[in-house]
């Protein structure tokens, strides 16, 4: 009963990677989509995992991975493209006539009216894979991940011991990547936790503003870490520039308009989809396991924040 990983290289959350050494821990067998065969795919070969070559904007590269499988893990980077992917390998589930269970990677802003395009791709990406008559199911992981924080504002916390953005003073609810992932491999081993309906939502297991974010922050590094709430203009001009820098790493422009749009969003408490944010347990409940905190994950990637020598 193989199962297919899509994203199985992980670049920015590292889901897809995380899943593939679960489920392989699991003696489940699986069969990792991977772009092209480097140091990354070779880390899925060595735990055991079928690698297949393939591109989600190219249906006709999908179907050896699509073949024979009982589940995938579906999951997209946030960025442009979800809505031909999802459609590219839904057509490559009906060429080749299987009928996998697709457990989808899925983000809170997935919603029809969301201010953020990539939500709202998101929502329709999903909508794509019913139509298509697959058997989805969505978890949409209402938080921002752990691992937006040195993506956003590695920079400038290094630089000027600060934190600006647009959310205003309103909570965030956070996650980290691989606790998302590690619900979404217990929604693959254990349909039938999810099997009432087809979308279910995770909130974090913590919900923090950013003055309580800068408080963690200036714990963990010994200095005290500034917030400054700006316009969401401001914000994605500062973000475009960062990502057009030597410093952007994995920042691009569509995860700049998207994160700006979610803050906007929950500055003005605008569309927020159907999370109930104030169910922090569920992790623990599904998963059996501790979540990581914020303050965790900022202790363990403490060196990223600090002045470069
Ligand atoms: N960041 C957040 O705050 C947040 C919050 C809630 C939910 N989420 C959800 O998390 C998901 C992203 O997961 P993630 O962080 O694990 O992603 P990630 O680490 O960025 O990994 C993306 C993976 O997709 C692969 N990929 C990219 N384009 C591809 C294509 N055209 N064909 C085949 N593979 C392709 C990448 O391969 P390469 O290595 O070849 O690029 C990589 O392995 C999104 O669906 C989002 O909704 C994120």
């Amino acid at each position: 009963m193989t199962v297919l990983v899509t994203g199985a290289t992980g670049r920015h959350g590292g889901t897809g990677a995380y899943v593939v050494r679960r489920l392989r821990e699991h003696g489940i067998p699986v069969r990792a989509l991977v772009r092209r065969l480097d140091e990354r795919s070779e880390r899925a070969a060595a735990l055991g995992a079928e690698l297949v070559v393939g591109d989600l904007a190219d249906h006709r590269s999908l179907a050896s991975a699509v073949d024979g499988v009982s589940s995938v893990y579906f999951t997209f980077p946030v960025d442009a493209g979800i809505v031909p992917a999802a459609a590219n390998y839904a057509q490559a589930v009906r060429e080749t006539g299987g009928s996998p269970r697709t457990v989808v990677m899925s983000m809170g802003p997935a919603t029809p009216t969301h201010p953020s395009h990539l939500g709202r791709h998101q929502w329709l990406s999903e909508q794509v894979l019913q139509w298509a008559g697959l058997d989805v199911t969505i978890l949409r992981m209402a938080a921002m991940f752990h691992e937006d924080i040195p993506l956003l504002w590695k920079h400038s916390v290094r630089t000027e011991s600060m934190i600006r953005n647009c959310f205003g003073e309103n909570p965030v609810s956070w996650l980290n990547a691989l606790d998302a992932a590690e619900f979404c491999v217990a929604a693959l081993l254990r349909p039938e936790l999810f099997a009432d309906k087809a979308a279910h939502y995770l909130p974090g297991p913590e919900v923090l503003d950013f003055h309580q974010i800068t408080k963690v922050f200036g714990e963990v590094l010994d200095r005290p870490v500034g917030f400054e709430p700006i316009s969401r203009e401001a914000w994605l001009a500062e973000l475009l520039d960062l990502a057009a820098s030597p410093h952007a790493g994995l920042l691009k422009p569509d995860m700049a308009r998207h994160i700006t749009a979610c803050g906007h969003a929950v500055a003005n408490s605008l569309e927020r989809g159907n999370a109930d944010y104030s169910d922090t347990g569920l992790f623990r409940r599904v998963t059996g396991r501790e979540p990581v905190l914020v303050q965790d994950f900022l202790t363990s990637n403490a060196d990223l924040f600090r002045p470069e020598r």
